[in-house]
C-alpha cells in the first residue's frame, strides 16, 4: 500500500493526491484521503478502485468542502477484506475523530477486534487496520495517555504486532500528522515551512529532495514547522537525512504512454550506473562494504534470496558465480527459504535481492538468514530500505525507481550486480586472477550498449506480438542461463497479459511439457550462443526441431549470425552476441517487449497489472 501525510501551507488535498498518484504503484485497490479543516473539522472520502475513482468522487463531492492545510492519504492493495468502499482507508473510530491509514499487517488484529467488540464497538470493515483507530481513539479519550496523541499513537504501536506504517490524524489536533512504523517503509520529507510523511520519497519529490528515513519502532509528527522523532517508549530518537537522488523527471513517463515503455528503454543506463564506480584501481568494490575481504574469504556457501523476478536474477547468477568462485550457490524463493530449515552458519553468504528493499518475504529471510549467524548482503534498488538496513553489507543497483508493476529496468540492473558480488567473490578467493577480473567487468561494461542496440530493432518484436495476442497460452524455453530468462519471460507474460505462459528448461521439455505442444501454440526459444557453448547450442536446436515437428509455432532469439537456427525458426528475433553469461542481459530485452506489446493489444493498462502490487509488505 502507499501512505503520505501532509501538514503544510498549501492544500493537503492537491498534495496528497499529487502524491498518491506518484504512489499508485505500490496498489490500486482503493484510495482514500482524510483532511483537516483547522477548525475541528476531519473530512474523510475513500473510494474502492483506482484513484481516479476517488478524484471522481471528490469532484461530485465538492473539492471546496476539503479545505485545509494538514492530511493524509492512502492507495491500497488489499489483504484483509475484498477491496470495496467500506474496508478502503482511511479507517475511522466510532465517533469519527480518529483517522488512520495503514501498510502492513496487523497480526494480533482478531484478539483486538474481539476486545473492540466487547467493549459493544461494532466493527465498520473486515480490516485489520480498523482497530487501530478504535484503538487510538480510546487511548486519546480516557486514561494516562488522554488529551496527548503522540503518547496515545505510541500506546496502541506497542500493542501492535506485525508490520506496520501508521498515519493518523484526531479532529482535535488540527495542525500534526502522526506516524509511526514497524517494519514497512517510511520517510519523512523536509520542506520550507511544510513536512511530509511517505511510504516513498516519489510522494513528495516534486516539492523537496531533503527526507530523513525513519528507524525500526519509531513515532514522528509532523507540523508546517518541524518534524520530531520517538520510539515507540517515548524517548526521543533520530532518523537519518539524506538527499534524493534523482528528481520529478525520474517519477514522470517523460512523452511514453507507460512507465514500463520508458523503464524499458532505461535499461542501458540502469546498467551502466549500476556498474559505475565499482571497478577502481584494478579491484571490484561494493557499496557500503561492511564485509572484509577475510570473511568473503571465509565463505563456503551463497544462498541467493528474492521472489519474482528478482529470483530469477539470482538464478541467473547462480551460473555466474559457481562458475567463477567455484561455490556452491543455491537460490531460494524467499517465502521458502525460512520455513525450510535452511542449513546456514557463519561461513554462509546470503544474498538478498530486492528492488524495493521493503518485501515481507524477503526481509523475513534476511532476519532467519542473521539468526542463523549468515553473513547477509542486500542488493537493493532503494536507499535506505529496510532490507539493506537489516543486512550485513549491501551493493545499490542504480535502476533509478521503478513505477512499472512489472519489473524491467531493476531485473536488469539486480543480474549486473549479482555478477559483481560473484567478481567480488572472486577477487577475494582468488578463484580468478585479477586481470581475469579486470577482463569479466570490461565485458559487464560493455552490456549496456548491448541493450541500446537490441532495443533499436524492437518494431519487429512488436509486430509479432500483435500477431500472437489472442494466443491461448505461450511457451518459453531456454538451457543454462537462458533458462531462467525463459522464466523471466513467461512470468512478464501472466503478468501483463493475463495469458498462461510457462518457461521451461528446453532439456526437461521431453519429460512432459511436449505434451503440451499443439498445432500454432507459440513457443518463444532463447538459444545460447553458437560460438559460446557449441554442445548448448546444438541441444537447443534438436529440441526446436521437436517442437516444430509437432506443429509449434517457433519465435527464436538468437545471436545475430547464428545461421544453424534459421531453419527452425517461424520468427527470428536477432540478439548481439555477448559471451555466454551475459546474454541474459540482451536476450530479456525482446521478452519484455514481446509482453508489453501482447497487454497492450489485449486492451490491458500495463503499468497496473490486476491483483498486482509493485511491494508486497506482506509475507
Ligand atoms: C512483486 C512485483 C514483482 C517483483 C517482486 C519482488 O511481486 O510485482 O515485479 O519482482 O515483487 O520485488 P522486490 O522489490 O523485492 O524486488
Amino acid at each position: 500500500c502507499g501512505i503520505v501525510g501532509y501538514v503544510g501551507h498549501r492544500q493537503a488535498l492537491d498534495v496528497v493526491l499529487g502524491g498518491l498518484r506518484r504512489l499508485e504503484y505500490r496498489g490500486y485497490d482503493s484510495a482514500g484521503v482524510a483532511v483537516l479543516d483547522g477548525a475541528g473539522a476531519l473530512r474523510v472520502r475513500r473510494k474502492a478502485g483506482r484513484l481516479a475513482n476517488l478524484e471522481a468522487q471528490l469532484d461530485a463531492d465538492g473539492r471546496q468542502s476539503f479545505a485545509g492545510t494538514a492530511g493524509m492519504g492512502h492507495t491500497r492493495w488489499a489483504t484483509h477484506g475484498p477491496p470495496v468502499d467500506r474496508n478502503s482507508h482511511p479507517h475511522q473510530d466510532a465517533s469519527r475523530a480518529v483517522a488512520v491509514v495503514h501498510n502492513g499487517i496487523i497480526e494480533n488484529f482478531a484478539e483486538l477486534r474481539a476486545e473492540i467488540e466487547a467493549d459493544g464497538i461494532e466493527l465498520a470493515s473486515d480490516t485489520d487496520t480498523e482497530t487501530a483507530a478504535h484503538l487510538i481513539a480510546n487511548a486519546y479519550a480516557t486514561g494516562e495517555t488522554a488529551g496527548d496523541l503522540e503518547a496515545s499513537v505510541r500506546a496502541v504501536c506497542r500493542r501492535l504486532e506485525g508490520a506496520f506504517t501508521l498515519v493518523v490524524t484526531h479532529a482535535d489536533v488540527p495542525d500534526k500528522v502522526i506516524a509511526a512504523r514497524r517494519s514497512s517503509p517510511l520517510v519523512v520529507g523536509v520542506g520550507e515551512g511544510e513536512h511530509f510523511v511517505a511510504s516513498d520519497v516519489a510522494a513528495f519529490i516534486e516539492h523537496t529532495r531533503d527526507a530523513v528515513e525513519l528507524g525500526q519502532d519509531q513515532v514522528v509528527v509532523i507540523t508546517r514547522e518541524g518534524y520530531e522523532v520517538t520510539d515507540f517508549m517515548g524517548e526521543p530518537a533520530q532518523g537519518k537525512p539524506f538527499t534524493v537522488d534523482w528528481d520529478l523527471s525520474a517519477a514522470e513517463k517523460g512523452g511514453h504512454d507507460y512507465f514500463m515503455l520508458k523503464e524499458i528503454e532505461e535499461q542501458p543506463d540502469a546498467l551502466a550506473n549500476t556498474l559505475r564506480g565499482h571497478f577502481h584501481n584494478g579491484r571490484i568494490t561494493l557499496d557500503e562494504q561492511r564485509l572484509a575481504d577475510q570473511d568473503l574469504r571465509d565463505i563456503d556457501k551463497v544462498f541467493v534470496v528474492a521472489c519474482g523476478s528478482a529470483y530469477h536474477s539470482g538464478l541467473v547468477a547462480k551460473y555466474a558465480i559457481e562458475h567463477w568462485c567455484r561455490l556452491p550457490v543455491e537460490v531460494e524463493l524467499a517465502s521458502e527459504f525460512r520455513y525450510r530449515d535452511p542449513v546456514l552458519d557463519r561461513d554462509t553468504l546470503v544474498v538478498a535481492v530486492s528492488q524495493s528493499g521493503e518485501t515481507m518475504d524477503t526481509l523475513e529471510a534476511v532476519r532467519h538468514a542473521r539468526e542463523q549467524k549468515a553473513r547477509v548482503l542486500a542488493v537493493c534498488n532503494t536507499n535506505g530500505a529496510q532490507i539493506p538496513r537489516e543486512s550485513d553489507a549491501v551493493l545499490y543497483t542504480h535502476a533509478g525507481p521503478e513505477i512499472g508493476v512489472a519489473s524491467t529496468k531493476a531485473f536488469l540492473a539486480q543480474i549486473a550486480a549479482n555478477y559483481l558480488v560473484g567478481l567480488a567473490l572472486a577477487q577475494a578467493r582468488g578463484t580468478k586472477y585479477p586481470d581475469e577480473v579486470a577482463r569479466e567487468f570490461a565485458d559487464l561494461a560493455s552490456t549496456p550498449a548491448a541493450v541500446r542496440k537490441t532495443l533499436a530493432t524492437t518494431e519487429q518484436v512488436r509486430a509479432l506480438g500483435r500477431d500472437i495476442a489472442d494466443s491461448k497460452a505461450v511457451l518459453f524455453l531456454g538451457r543454462h542461463v537462458g533458462y531462467p530468462v525463459a522464466l523471466e519471460g513467461a512470468l512478464k507474460l501472466k503478468e501483463l497479459a493475463y495469458m498462461h505462459a510457462e518457461g521451461f528448461a528446453a532439456g526437461e521439455l521431453k519429460h512432459g511439457p511436449i505434451a503440451l505442444i499443439e498445432q500454432d501454440l507459440p513457443v518463444v526459444v532463447v538459444m545460447p550462443s553458437p560460438k559460446g557453448r557449441a554442445v548448448l547450442h546444438s541441444k537447443l536446436v534438436s529440441n526446436i526441431s521437436e517442437i516444430q515437428a509437432r506443429g509449434a509455432r517457433t519465435i527464436v532469439i538468437a545471436e545475430e549470425g547464428d545461421d544453424a537456427v534459421r531453419p527452425y525458426a517461424d520468427s527470428l528475433i536477432e540478439i548481439p552476441a555477448t559471451s555466454t553469461l551475459l546474454q541474459p542481459l540482451v536476450a530479456t530485452v525482446p521478452l519484455q517487449v514481446l509482453a508489453a506489446e501482447i497487454a497492450r493489444s489485449r486492451g490491458y493498462d500495463i503499468d497496473k497489472p490486476r491483483n498486482l502490487a509493485k511491494s508486497v509488505t506482506v509475507e
